[in-house]
């Protein structure tokens, strides 16, 4: 595979084929993504939750996201790398922001940075696009504020937020985003957003008219367990798979029907074992 480039992104974006995001925490699904053609992997905070176990993303800790990060890199060649940049780790301003981008480089091994916000982050953004750090912005449902939006609902839904996020669209270009990040917001919007802008959009819960799609990995093979979203599709049935693989050992262990004494164990060599008797 040729390596995808933020060049080569944008000729696809020019060519109108639509760009593939999907979320990797670990060393095999970033080669599943490598092997199987994802434009962007992502090392999505949302691994607080489906990988770790926490409430939300706000418990997720720099250390853990570069752990992870350096899992996925180690998996992946031709894909863009793309990591969210934690909860907390850029909200003083600008100068915590770049101190964040090069730890989450360096010790993460990190291509491009994603950051959650509008309008009141773009000093952050622009100071990180000015010293080279590519940055993905994303708008509309903010997982990371939750709690002051009340729950993970649908944003941009009156004529005055859907006026904010459009800004925030703007705003976030003008500060040299690559590319934004769409989430939870109505069909109509984020297809007029993208209309309005000249880097890709890529949408989860933000319809067909965006320049790309992006998914959770535990959503889209539904070996998550929690709440479903109504923009989730299950491509793949891997939760089930799994549930057969480990019903199955359990019965064969207890049934003793595993492991079979000739396929699946070893043998003294000739004639040793009468001597050890
Ligand atoms: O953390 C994540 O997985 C994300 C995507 C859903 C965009 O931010
Ligand atoms: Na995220």
């Amino acid at each position: 595979r040729k390596k995808v480039t933020i060049q080569s992104l944008y000729n696809q974006h020019a060519t109108g084929i639509p760009i593939t995001m999907l979320t990797a925490y670990d060393f095999p699904t970033a080669r599943a993504c490598e092997v199987h053609g994802i434009d962007i992997t992502l090392v999505g905070d949302s691994l607080a939750q489906v990988c770790l176990g926490y409430d939300s993303t706000v418990n997720l800790t720099m250390t853990e996201m570069i752990h992870h990060c350096r899992a996925v890199v180690r998996g992946t060649v031709a894909p863009l790398l793309v990591a969210d940049m934690p909860f907390g780790s850029y909200y003083t301003g600008p100068e915590d922001a770049i101190r964040s981008a090069i730890r989450m480089r360096q010790e993460g091994g990190v291509e491009c940075l994603k950051i959650e916000g509008g309008e009141e982050i773009v000093d952050s953004v622009r100071a990180l696009t000015t010293f080279g750090f590519p940055v993905m912005g994303h708008i509309g449902l903010l997982p990371q504020r939750h709690t002051a939006l009340s729950g993970y609902k649908v944003q941009g839904r009156t004529a005055e937020s859907a006026h904010t996020i459009l800004r925030a669209a703007l705003a976030l270009q003008d500060a040299g985003v690559f590319a934004l990040v769409l989430e939870a917001i109505p069909h109509q919007l984020a297809t007029y957003i993208t209309s309005r802008l000249r880097v890709p959009t890529i949408g989860i819960g933000a319809g067909p008219g965006t320049s790309g799609q992006v998914l959770v990995w535990d959503d889209m093979m539904s070996t998550w367990h929690g709440h479903k979203a109504k923009f989730v599709r299950h491509f793949g049935n891997v939760g089930a798979e799994v549930g057969k693989g480990i019903q199955e050992y359990v019965s064969a262990v207890r049934d003793r029907s595993f492991p079979d004494v000739k396929k699946e164990s070893y043998e003294m060599e000739q004639g040793e074992w009468e001597r050890l008797l």
